[in-house]
């Protein structure tokens, strides 16, 4: 057995074990519990930088464009978003925000200071798109927004202000300024982060700094309404990084936090990340290692946290994750421009279904990102959008969205590469308020379907409907000359015998199974 097995064993809880023994037929427990934590609409969460034609080129094209927009934002794009439900949109950054000075871009737009991106591309930005159209955005989608402040290169006082701005019903300086610029009532933003990678491009702090710094930031946070509603993130760790989480954990007052991040990309090798497309056998284990090691960082950040906070009144929110390839050719380095495939699917899935496991302790979580960059659910070119085979994993799970955590006992047969290997299957099960169980089922392995049985005595069901996403080769895609090879299709392999309902799922296929 090698490492990864043997510390995946030592640290499982309800959800699934690793059987030494291949197999392809697995049974299913789930365990029904009235205690069972309720799965954060927010896990499916995602994120906006002004990072390559995320904003810019994405999002925003501009009053003057040709395509359907709504101030700027083009139409298709808030349609595809509100149909997949987004519960929360992070924003401005990423490395930007530690950058950015909100008050740059608020006012007249031809009156605006430009700013160079440093981060990304070192391209030079008009700061047109600015926080009321942020805000304005997030509203036209029915969505929470999630504001990432200037820690790194900001002021406490700019950070209280946009607070202020933002938020401010009464008579002060930033919410009559907001009046001024055209918006009467505050947004009400919630979600704050205090800075982001702190320990990085966010200032290349220390945890004892960050940590100092964090408490004095927050103790000038308000929502200026009384109600002291603020949601404040601490900027994370990355990774297995336990010493950040430990200090922060150690340093910061539970009265002055509400979350802790956690960032985590599946990349290979920061020096040989592959193609997007054209990558190998080899290199798909490898991103699906990297993958599945969320379950492991989540795992040893809570029991850190656990320490500090066994009530768990802080959340574990995972800000940033996602695939993470080269860059398509020819496009910009700094841009982050990648197509994605069903390789991405089977990272959506997989990831979406630990982050529901662990819904005691994570609350939120953000996809690296929204539009045009990283594991993007929406790639445009021109007037042209597709939606990602990611896209779709995202709208299919969106049954699990605040419904009851049903937790599943089972052991999943392995799928092995070179001598390495990995559960081939992942699940996660709920409960929705309309009464309906719903399974997500993942099968990671690229060479044999696998057949799972799931117990039924204790569901209460009879009824079932299905989806999948599954396509001929893992590294089908769509693009915009074939914006439909890889879409949901319904499915109907599900048979019940013996008290079970019997699903084969085929070989890199996602499955979301709504019963009643
Ligand atoms: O998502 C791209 C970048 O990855 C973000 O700006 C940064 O926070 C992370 O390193």
């Amino acid at each position: 057995m090698d490492n990864l097995i043997k510390s995946t064993l030592s640290l499982l809880f309800i959800g699934f074990s690793l059987s030494g023994i291949a197999q392809n037929k697995t049974s299913v427990t789930p365990q029904p519990s009235a205690d069972a934590p309720q799965i954060s609409k927010h896990i499916y969460g995602h994120f906006a930088e002004h990072l390559g034609r995320c904003i810019y080129g994405g999002f925003y094209v501009g009053e003057d464009s040709e395509i359907p927009n709504l101030d700027g934002v083009r139409k298709d794009i808030i349609a595809a978003l509100k149909e997949m439900k987004i519960p929360n949109l992070r924003w401005p950054g990423g490395c930007f925000a530690d950058t950015y000075h909100w008050k740059d871009g608020v006012g007249d737009k031809s009156a605006r200071p430009t700013i160079v991106n440093q981060w990304w591309g070192g391209v030079t930005e008009d700061n047109s798109f600015g926080t009321h159209d942020f805000l304005n955005l997030c509203e036209a989608l029915e969505t929470e927004p999630y504001i990432s402040g200037n820690i790194g290169s900001g002021t406490v006082r700019e950070f209280a202000e946009w607070i202020q701005y933002v938020n401010h019903n009464g008579v002060s300086p930033m919410a009559d300024l907001r009046r001024k610029n055209g918006r009467e009532k505050p947004w009400n933003v919630r979600f704050w982060g205090l800075g982001n990678e702190a320990w990085g491009c966010g200032g290349n702090m220390t945890a004892e700094f960050y940590s100092n710094l964090y408490r004095q930031y927050a103790t000038y946070m308000t929502d200026w309404s009384n109600t002291s509603d603020l949601y404040r993130v601490a900027s994370g760790a990355s990774d297995g990084n336990y010493n950040w989480t430990e200090v922060l954990m150690k340093n910061i007052p539970g009265k002055l936090i509400e979350a802790v991040a956690l960032h985590s990309y599946s990349v290979i090798d920061w020096g040989n990340k592959s193609s997007a497309t054209e990558f190998s056998d080899t290199e798909y284990f490898q991103t699906m290692q990297r993958a599945f090691k969320m379950d492991e960082y989540i795992t040893k950040h809570t029991a850190i946290m656990d320490r500090y906070d066994p009530n768990k009144k802080i959340d574990l929110i995972v800000d940033e994750w996602g695939g993470w390839y080269d860059v398509e050719p020819g496009t910009n380095p700094g841009f982050l421009y990648q197509q994605n495939t069903m390789r991405d699917a089977m990272i959506a899935g997989m990831t979406l279904n630990i982050f529901n496991n662990h819904a005691e302790r994570v609350k939120m979580a953000n996809l690296a990102q929204t539009v045009n960059v990283l594991q993007a659910v929406i790639l445009t070119e021109g007037e042209k959008l597709i939606l990602t085979p990611t896209y779709h994993v995202l709208k299919m799970y969106a049954v699990h969205k605040d419904a009851q955590l049903i937790p599943l006992k089972y052991e999943a047969p392995l799928f092995t590469k070179n001598g390495e290997s990995l559960p081939a299957i992942s699940l996660s099960a709920s409960k929705g308020k309309n009464n309906k169980t719903n399974i997500s089922l993942v099968n990671i392995d690229d060479t044999q379907s696998h057949t799972i049985a799931i117990e039924l005595s204790k569901l209460n069901v009879k009824n079932f409907k299905a989806t999948i996403l599954t396509s001929k080769s893992l590294q089908d895609h769509n693009d915009f000359d074939n914006p439909e090879v890889v879409t949901p299709k319904p499915f109907k392999k599900i048979k019940v015998k013996n008290g079970a309902a019997i699903i084969e799922l085929p070989p890199f296929s996602v499955v979301v199974v709504e019963a009643d």
